[in-house]
């Protein structure tokens, strides 16, 4: 075994809180498999299922700590039965209301954020949950293995694990964007050090954009001022220090822009189910008064609160103030799934758009006209039928990393969409030249911007969805998975 793995190269871990498989107990008892998709698990289907892989998560729900209990599992997967509080405190108190809010800038600083005792409690949560996937990884792993690390769930993880397991090749990738340092100095220093080394724990340090990786870069040299960059124009970037107790280490900055699969996405998209539902969304966008079919502003999104689908429809209010001639003509379709909703914030934002999605209909809807479509039960193939019918993608959020959707629809839209996109979104590095860029706050520039989306010729609109979606599929999953693990296996510089 050792020696097949030796001559495909070092077996390879991924660890990351959500994994690819959850379970739920039936009424019967029984246990239900759910299988999810995603970067990971095409990267990992790309190294083939000889490589010894092992992907490391956490059980996350009362099915999931079932399964593991059972020991009912998939091959190739170890679910870590981190206790029900423990995980709380890490995911929901610290993951998601204390690092995605300082790296999506979410803040309302007057009240908030206040780093008490409370605080305090989570973050030794956070710290063992951490500790919990270092051990796994330290226990699992065959000598000289690789190990990429996933995400803000997980950034001490690399440090943790250099300490336990020297031999290892590892590697971290934070699929946000990265605070500037102005930003991440919100929290206390102690703690902005312990991200930072943890981090730096790692012989390569993945982003999705330079804009993210320089910010991080920033943020450590603000920590530690003994650390050094080197960042040449051309070739390897890295950063320089004496982390984990060796002097001289460094730890390679890399920018891997994951892009949207073409080919999955464009078989999937002509399946029976997604033909059904682009159906039933005709009907409910219905025509214009002249009897030709509307035309369709397409947004979708997790209800994460950097989406920004409120000021989204109060751009699309505006556009109906300042071009009555839209009225009856148009549809915003808008689908917002719920995402973290053991948190009141997300709870409160997901009614909030709600609330203004059904003011602008009742303000502004005739007996056949509705104009926002709004759904928030997810569903897959009902994403792609939209995508399909998409004349105008609304991409408007206040910070991301990336933004996948700003990709996928172009690629996916039967003739050709026209994207209104954030300039803070991560995809504006790849895409703003065919885009039609806003500053996601500004409404009014958002209103003029999806007017500008409506009118633009067929052609012009058909020849730069084909540049988009060119550029978005430019590091398909499989790649940009199997990038990171060349550029990991590459010798370092003595
Ligand atoms: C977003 C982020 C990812 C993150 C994921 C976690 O999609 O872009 O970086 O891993 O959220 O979502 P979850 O539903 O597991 O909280």
């Amino acid at each position: 075994m050792a020696s097949t793995r030796a001559a495909q190269g070092a077996q390879v871990l991924v660890a990351s809180n959500r994994g690819p498989v959850s379970y739920e107990v039936r009424e019967d008892g029984s246990l239900h498999a759910r299988r999810g998709g995603g970067g990971l698990v095409s990267g990992l289907s790309a190294i083939g299922p000889d490589a010894g892989a092992l992907w490391v998560c956490s059980a996350l729900g009362d099915g999931d700590r079932e399964a593991v209990r059972r020991g009912v599992g998939e091959h190739g997967v170890r679910m870590l039965d981190i206790p029900a509080d423990v995980h709380a405190d890490a995911y929901n108190g610290i993951a998601n209301s204390v690092l995605w809010f300082v790296h999506h800038m979410l803040y309302q600083t007057p009240l908030e954020p206040v780093f008490g005792a409370e605080f305090r409690r989570q973050w030794a949560s956070y710290e063992a949950y951490n500790r919990a996937f270092a051990e796994a990884l330290a226990q699992e792993a065959a000598e000289g293995a690789a190990v990429l690390v996933q995400d803000y769930h997980l950034c001490l993880v690399p440090g943790m694990l250099r300490e336990l397991r020297p031999d290892l090749r590892i590697a971290h990738f934070s699929h946000t964007p990265w605070a500037p340092d102005a930003y991440f100095r919100i929290l206390p220093d102690d703690i902005r050090a312990q991200l930072v080394w943890g981090l730096l724990g790692a012989d390569q340090l993945g982003f999705l954009t330079w804009r993210w990786a320089t910010a991080f870069a920033e943020c450590a040299q603000a920590v530690d001022e003994s650390i050094g960059r080197e960042w040449p124009q051309q070739g390897p970037r890295a950063l320089t220090h004496g982390g984990g107790g060796t002097p001289g280490r460094r730890t390679r900055i890399g920018v891997h822009g994951l892009g949207a699969d073409a080919e999955f996405l464009r078989a999937r998209s002509h399946e029976a189910d997604v033909e059904e539902r682009i159906t039933a969304l005709r009907g409910e966008i219905g025509t214009a008064p002249d009897g030709s079919p509307r035309r369709t502003i397409v947004r979708v999104d997790r209800t994460e609160l950097s989406k920004n689908i409120v000021r989204g429809l109060l751009a699309y209010r505006q556009l109906l103030d300042d071009h009555p001639e839209w009225r009856e003509r148009v549809t915003h379709v808008a689908f917002a799934y719920p995402s973290r909703q053991d948190l009141a914030v997300y709870r409160d934002y997901t009614a909030e758009v709600q609330r203004v999605a059904e003011e602008i209909n009742s303000a502004y809807g005739t007996p056949g006209w509705t104009p926002v479509v709004l759904h928030v039960k997810d569903d897959f193939a009902r994403s792609l039928a939209a995508y399909r019918l998409a004349d105008v993608a609304l991409v408007n959020p206040i910070r991301d990393g990336m933004n996948l959707v700003a990709k996928e629809v172009p690629l996916v839209s039967d003739d050709g969409c026209a994207l209104v996109l954030s300039r803070e979104a991560g995809a504006y590095e790849e895409l703003g030249e065919d885009a039609i860029v806003v500053n996601p706050y500004d409404v009014i520039e958002t209103a003029r911007a999806l007017h500008t989306a409506l009118t633009m010729p067929q052609g012009e609109r058909a020849e730069r969805a084909k540049r988009l979606a060119a550029a978005a599929t430019a590091l398909p999953p499989a790649r940009w998975f199997l990038d990171q693990l060349t550029a990991l296996n590459e010798p370092q510089p003595s």
